[in-house]
């Protein structure tokens, strides 16, 4: 980036117009100048503002789309409001050049609408902020034991039953708390089309994954004949359900019909069947009964012309070829994945998930996982490898039931780690410190339920849903008894 002397001075509502031409199909003219250049890296962009005008090209419509994100970061924060308070004149926009593109292809956020459902709004929402920070994976994760939230044709009861639960735990599972309130909810198909059209015009995909064998305990209550003898309700409290998938064909064809409706709806390549933390405890068999079931997934979906997305446990017993594994039991997976020839998506827990605490402020809400600071997120680096294709922060649920707690726990890491993901791997975190109060007014003008730098407001506290934090040695010797089948 190049900053010139001094300031121009647009016509915002030129600058607006310009943009919304360009989504119709029309270049931009007057104030703003966009136009295509091929020879540029697809998502890559260059922006150069000269006396009278602001000019972008990018090598596609992504590349476009990330110069105007850019452009909406130069422009002071109060044109992030209503387009009215923009329009009402003139704004100022430095003179610059930049020459811009994203170190990796996979820029990824982890959405869990199952633990807590989000309405459509709030998801669309969600999109919009990512879009702002140049993500452009949300990976969304729809089923889980607590909760199945996608409308599947024949299956009724999924959504009748399985969207549904008598109350949540409040706070960690050690406490045993449960808040006695009713939570469910589900997205119908038009629900999810709309989801991915409002995604796929902010240039990102939508990966869906229904998580499968395990985490099943919302569709075995549903559909008692998918399980094992299990005819309980969809699971209250977090953690881990033992009632998983029987592995009978007609489960499998279960499987196979609900990843076709998902193929249906959603039109990303890679398609996400889940495969973590299985107990095999109901089966005859054991491990190798999910590498088996994992590949029959993989094949169904191949036949559709799409790739399998799972989690690391995948890799034990060989993940399908063709496979992308998204690698969250500590750094190492990412590592064996790379070594056993498969694409990979970083998302260390220690390093990336965002459910974990933000500070040691006996304030912060619901504290649980390790210690998980904005410097520690700006650090995060992925292997080195043409595998990777990027890194992705996973945003757990249990215990943020509302849009507003997720935006307290995402920003501003997700600031951070999408810097990480865009910018050159050699980066100093006292350079992004000071840069960070300026965006952070851009965030307040966008609303954003951030967690402010001097830590937790009174309010941001859940004295009634009490934590459970971790210590690194602990979780690290933990993920190292986990992944012992990965060595
Ligand atoms: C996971 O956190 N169970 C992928």
């Amino acid at each position: 980036m190049v900053f010139e002397e001094g300031s121009v001075r647009l016509d915002g509502a030129a600058l607006l117009d310009g943009a919304a031409a360009w989504a119709r199909g029309e270049a931009g003219s007057g104030d703003l100048r966009l136009r295509l250049d091929p020879a540029l890296p697809p998502e890559g962009y260059e922006l150069s503002t000269v006396p009278g005008h602001v000019e972008i090209t990018g090598g596609s419509d992504a590349g476009i789309f990330y110069g105007l994100q850019t452009l909406r970061q130069l422009l002071p924060p109060a044109a992030l409001r209503h387009p009215s308070s923009l329009t009402a004149g003139p704004v100022e926009v430095p003179i610059l050049r930049i020459s811009d593109a994203p170190r990796f292809a996979w820029r990824g956020v982890l959405l869990d609408v199952a633990r807590h459902f989000m309405p459509v709004p709030d998801v669309l929402r969600f999109l919009d902020l990512a879009a702002f920070h140049k993500l452009n994976v949300l990976h969304l994760h729809l089923t889980d034991d607590q909760g199945w939230r996608i409308e599947v044709p024949g299956w009724p009861r999924l959504t009748s039953v399985g969207a549904w639960r008598t109350e949540s735990m409040l706070g960690a599972r050690v406490h045993e708390r449960y808040d006695g309130r009713p939570h469910g909810g589900f997205y119908t198909t038009d629900d999810l089309r709309q989801i991915v059209a409002h995604a796929a015009q902010r240039h990102i995909t939508v990966v869906p994954e229904v998580d499968m064998p395990g985490h099943m305990q919302a569709a075995i209550a549903a559909y008692p004949e998918l399980g094992n003898g299990f005819t309980g309700p969809v699971r209250t409290a977090w953690g881990i359900s033992s009632h998983v998938l029987n592995l009978e064909p007609s489960t499998l064809d279960f499987c196979r019909q609900v990843l076709d409706h998902v193929c249906d709806i959603f039109p990303s390549e890679l398609i996400g069947i889940g495969g973590d933390e299985c107990p095999t405890d109901e089966w005859p068999g054991g491990r190798e009964l999910q590498a088996r079931f994992t590949a029959e997934m993989a094949a169904h979906l191949a036949a559709r012309g799409r790739r399998l997305y799972g989690w690391d446990e995948i890799l034990a017993g060989g993940a399908p070829e063709g496979s992308v594994v998204a690698a969250w039991r500590g750094v190492e997976p990412a590592e064996v994945a790379v070594r056993a020839g498969h694409q990979v998506v970083a998302c260390p827990d220690v390093k990336l998930y965002l459910d974990y605490r933000q500070s040691d402020d006996p304030a912060e809400p619901t504290p649980v996982g390790t210690l998980l600071t904005i410097e520690d997120v700006y650090a995060y680096e992925p292997p080195q490898s043409d595998l990777v294709l990027g890194a992705q922060a996973n945003i757990w649920t249990e215990h943020m039931e509302s849009l507003r707690r997720v935006e307290y726990m995402a920003y501003p890491r997700l600031c951070a780690f999408a810097e990480a993901v865009w910018g050159p791997a050699q980066r100093d975190f006292a350079d992004f410190a000071t840069r960070l109060p300026a965006h952070l007014a851009r965030l307040d003008a966008l609303g954003v339920n951030y967690r402010p730098l001097s830590g937790p407001r009174p309010w941001d506290a859940r004295p009634d849903a009490p934590g459970n934090p971790r210590t690194l040695t602990d979780r690290l010797a933990e993920l190292h008894e986990m992944t012992a089948d990965l060595r």
